[in-house]
């Protein structure tokens, strides 16, 4: 029994050399930083993995992981789990007071019968953008032959499987306006769940896609109006934050705005981005 246990300890610790192959790797694939202080955060994140493939310890689970059947099989759900996905509905809502007392109206007066893009970039499970598909809404019923579509992407497959869905526990939805939840929210037949569902005219408006930042070819031809990267770059180093936004100002129009979320700062990157809103910045030219 004692030797079981043991074993099962072992093979529960990351080495030293282990977490610096890893750490390299997260950071090449996905550009999430993993100092030494994310270790023990790492290695509970990834140690179900190693249990649920039969492993004897991390080593093992590196060595399966950068071979070509690793990238193929493993890739996917490592990411998974390293990302953190932490979202809400109207989080940060001054955002969407912003957006819809001077973003919109601003832009609705210039482009008159054209339809909003907007991308919800790092979307997590789905509560962002189907904010944004609320907010626009509203802002549709007050100004007719206003319309949108909104682009919503992330790294990761599991939380994008949760937002697709478009099924969340009650109290993940207190945030809304009872007006809004009234309008846009069904309740499950099983009152008892406690779930509800986006109904589907909102659903209809979002398209869900996996798209990692670090990939050389985002796969968009469309230029967009607004982007969303909300608490998503915190997680990424100064050079990687700087290039990603080089990016994003590629692909927006000009005049298009971007919001980032409340502790993320493009001061200091040599980006053409000017701040107009605290953490709301937008492409004059
Ligand atoms: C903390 S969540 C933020 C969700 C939402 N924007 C918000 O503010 O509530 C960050 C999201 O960024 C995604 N992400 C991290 N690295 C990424 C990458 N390289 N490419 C695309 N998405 C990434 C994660 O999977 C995660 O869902």
């Amino acid at each position: 029994m004692e030797d079981a246990g043991r074993g099962l300890e072992q093979a529960a610790k990351l080495s030293t050399r282990d977490f610096a192959r890893l750490s390299l790797f997260i950071y090449d694939t996905c550009g999430i930083k993993m100092p030494e202080v994310k270790k023990t955060m790492l290695e509970a994140r990834l140690q179900k993995r190693v249990r649920l493939l039969g492993m004897s310890g991390f080593t093992d689970y590196c060595d399966y992981l950068f071979t070509a059947k690793g990238q193929q099989e493993e890739l996917v759900q490592m990411l998974d789990l390293v990302t953190t996905n932490k979202t809400d509905f109207f989080r940060e809502p001054d955002h969407f007071v912003q957006l819809t007392q001077n973003v919109l109206p601003d832009w609705w007066q210039r482009h008159p019968g054209t339809t909003l893009s907007i991308w919800s970039a790092g979307c997590s499970s789905g509560e962002e953008p189907y904010t944004l598909a609320m907010v626009l809404s509203e802002f549709a019923l007050k100004n007719p032959g206003f319309d949108f579509r909104i682009l919503a992407t992330d790294i990761s497959t599991r939380v994008l499987e949760k937002a697709k869905n478009a099924i969340y526990a009650e109290a993940l939805v207190e945030p809304v306006p009872l007006e809004f939840k009234k309008k846009y929210l069904l309740r499950s037949k099983d009152r008892a769940s406690g779930m509800v569902r986006i109904v589907p005219e909102l659903r209809e408006k979002v398209r869900f896609r996996r798209l990692n930042f670090m990939d050389e070819d985002f796969g968009m031809r469309e230029q967009l109006d607004v982007i969303f990267c909300r608490n998503v770059i915190i997680y990424f180093d100064r050079p990687t934050q700087e290039k990603l936004l080089q990016r994003f100002h590629r692909q927006m129009k000009t005049g298009a705005h971007i919001f980032m979320g409340h502790s993320e700062t493009l001061s200091g990157l040599d980006v053409p981005l000017v701040s107009v809103y605290p953490t709301v910045y937008r492409k004059l030219k």
